[in-house]
């Protein structure tokens, strides 16, 4: 990890985490801990917890865990460094230069990002050749004007396996760039070649204005219409949206969701500049709070179509999660945003927007838009539908006002609607618990970590070590002695040796052994395990005695597995038979 350790210590003193974690979670006090509805994950009983002594978070419900730095990185979607700057910036603190960083590293990024610049600059310039006009008519075909063309940087990649590589090679990047950038890819034999060739370019621009990646649209009807750039060190799509660097400008007091590149060219050419769209893939809880940091209320405008307005009944919640209101528009005759503009005009879509409805009022009509409300038996389904989706919501005078209407829709007296409701309510109610208890109950019993990848093959023995890592973040004085005692090969789970190994670490270095001096070593799935450790009730009495249990127990454990009739009971066969392989290769 690059930066200074002193320095994280710092950020951690002066960025308390139930201070952090209140501004973004609700939490009342209970006993020594905090607890509230987990930010992670959907749930209706609290089962997120954070502790003021030891400085970290833990979902007893999803697992999610770690200290106030993986909680911003969480929360807020960043890289670890990133996360560090945010908390500096909130305390005031500067984050020291990186003196060890590698600037070969940073050299890379800026290299990258001025290959991409140049390869917009390029396409663009490709469009605007006069061979092309044929491409040029495509977009003026679509109803683009020049200006909005610019406006978009739109560009064309020429039909040809090397013509963009050749071009940026002679601007003196490597093929090692291009690569990087996903400009170009390698097959299985090893040849390296354009990715986009033949068609129409969309660069895809960060908030910051850099270019960090490409959709390109075929101009007839082949496979696949569009094609993006892959995930590179500079673009994740689930934390880009398109065109959120000039929405972000607008003067709109409303954003508006779409779902592809030409849907938000076409309403930001009507004047409709707060257009944003998440580029084909499930909008994500990351693109709804960047939404959320520029604007309080977003209109869903997805395509008319099934797949489009299932799309919006997920947005919806993701969107709600974020804090924004939020509203859906439905497009009488067209297919998408796009197309309605251009046949009805920008006006008429103003109309749409301001007649948009609430959510709540778009899914009561998805719902009643199954049922013929003429017909007593259909009325009776539609009240019982209805009442489940209302009691999925939280405010009690919002669900009491569509409550009302969806009791006129169905011809029914408002209270037939709430005791509808009410035996809805209760219903879920329970199932929730159930479904929450169950979640906890099972991981509890596997005693397995939830990442699979971090299996525990010896549950016993990995059992006592958790024990000993549990009582050295209490008492970091009984590494003293334990140091000669046990090393981390003792250990039968990886994923506790790795912990076991850097406390001494950061023991020796006379560093605090707390979650705050592992984030940024451990991973997402490591850092629940370790907080799930912490999280529980800590021995308080006899810890040496304890402790000379662990020890024991992990000992024997070991001494069981290592003998050749090993195998423990309750060990998965497949298992044993596998280290009994490997033992005989690595030739005991
Ligand atoms: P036009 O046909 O140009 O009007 O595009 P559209 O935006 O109306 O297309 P559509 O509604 O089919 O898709 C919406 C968005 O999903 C697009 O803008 C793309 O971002 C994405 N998308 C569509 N087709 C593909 C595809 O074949 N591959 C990938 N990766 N993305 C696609
Ligand atoms: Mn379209």
């Amino acid at each position: 990890m690059a930066i200074d350790r002193s320095f994280l210590d710092e950020l951690n003193a002066r960025n308390d985490i139930v201070d952090v974690v209140s501004s973004y979670v609700p939490m009342k006090r209970q006993g020594a801990n905090y607890f509230g509805l987990c930010p992670f994950h959907n749930e209706k009983s609290p089962s997120f917890s954070v502790s003021p002594d030891k400085q970290i978070f833990h979902c007893f419900g999803c697992g999610a865990g770690g200290g106030v730095i993986s909680f911003i990185m969480r929360a807020e979607g960043l890289e670890f460094r990133d996360a560090v700057q945010f908390l500096a910036d909130r305390c005031g603190l500067k984050v020291p230069e990186d003196k060890n960083a590698d600037p070969r590293a940073a050299h890379r990024r800026e290299r990258v990002l001025a290959l991409m610049k140049d390869a917009a600059r390029f396409y663009y310039d490709t469009l605007w050749k006069p061979e092309n006009r044929g491409v040029q008519q495509y977009f003026a075909g679509r109803g683009l004007t020049r200006k909005t063309m610019n406006r978009f940087g739109l560009g064309y990649a020429p039909d040809s396996f090397h013509a963009t590589m050749d071009a940026m090679q002679a601007k003196g990047y490597s093929r090692d760039e291009l690569l990087d950038a996903g400009l170009v890819v390698r097959n299985e034999k090893g040849h390296v070649y354009d990715k986009f060739r033949g068609r129409v370019m969309f660069p895809i621009i960060d908030v910051r204005g850099q270019v960090v990646a490409f959709g390109g649209r075929v101009m007839d009807d082949s496979k696949p219409k569009y094609l993006n750039s892959p995930e590179t060190f500079l673009f994740h799509k689930g934390r880009n949206l398109f065109a959120l660097n000039l929405a972000k400008k607008t003067q709109k007091d409303y954003f508006i969701l779409a779902e592809g590149y030409m849907d938000v060219i076409a309403l930001h050419q009507a004047g409709f500049d707060s257009a944003v769209a998440s580029l084909g893939t499930a909008l994500t809880e990351e693109q709804a709070r960047m939404i959320a940091r520029y604007t309080k209320k977003i209109v869903i405008s997805y395509d008319a179509d099934g797949a489009g307005q299932a799309a919006a009944q997920r947005a919806i919640d993701i969107l709600k999660k974020a804090n924004l209101q939020v509203n859906v528009l439905r497009i009488p005759g067209a297919k998408d945003p796009d197309e309605y503009i251009k046949a009805k005009g920008a006006e008429a879509f103003r109309r749409l927007i301001e007649r948009s409805e609430g959510h709540n009022a778009y899914r009561l009509e998805q719902i009643a838009a199954r049922f013929d409300l003429e017909e007593d038996e259909q009325r009776v389904q539609f009240v019982d539908e209805a009442a489940r989706m209302l009691a999925a919501i939280d405010n009690p005078v919002e669900r009491e006002v569509y409550a009302g209407r969806a009791a006129k829709m169905a011809g029914v007296t408002p209270e037939a609607m709430a005791v509808e409701l009410r035996r809805a309510a209760a219903i879920r109610r329970k199932k929730q618990k159930t479904a929450e208890h169950r979640e906890i109950r099972a991981a509890v019993q596997k005693a397995q970590p939830r990442d699979r990848a971090l299996h525990y093959d010896d549950v016993k023995a990995a059992r006592a070590e958790e024990g000993i890592l549990a009582l050295i973040f209490t008492d970091h004085t009984l590494l003293d002695d334990l140091a000669d005692k046990i090393t981390p090969h003792d250990f039968s789970a990886p994923v506790l040796a790795k912990i076991y190994g850097h406390a001494l670490t950061l023991y020796r270095q006379g560093a605090p052994v707390a979650i705050s001096g592992f984030e940024g070593y451990l991973d997402d799935g490591e850092l629940a395990v370790l907080s799930e450790i912490l999280s529980r009730p800590p021995i308080l009495e006899r810890r040496q005695q304890a402790l000379d249990d662990y020890i024991n127990i992990m000992k024997t454990r070991r001494a069981q597995r290592t003998s050749a009739s090993a195998g423990g009971e309750g060990e998965d066969p497949m298992i044993t038979f596998s280290r009994m392989k490997a033992d005989k290769m690595g030739g005991k």
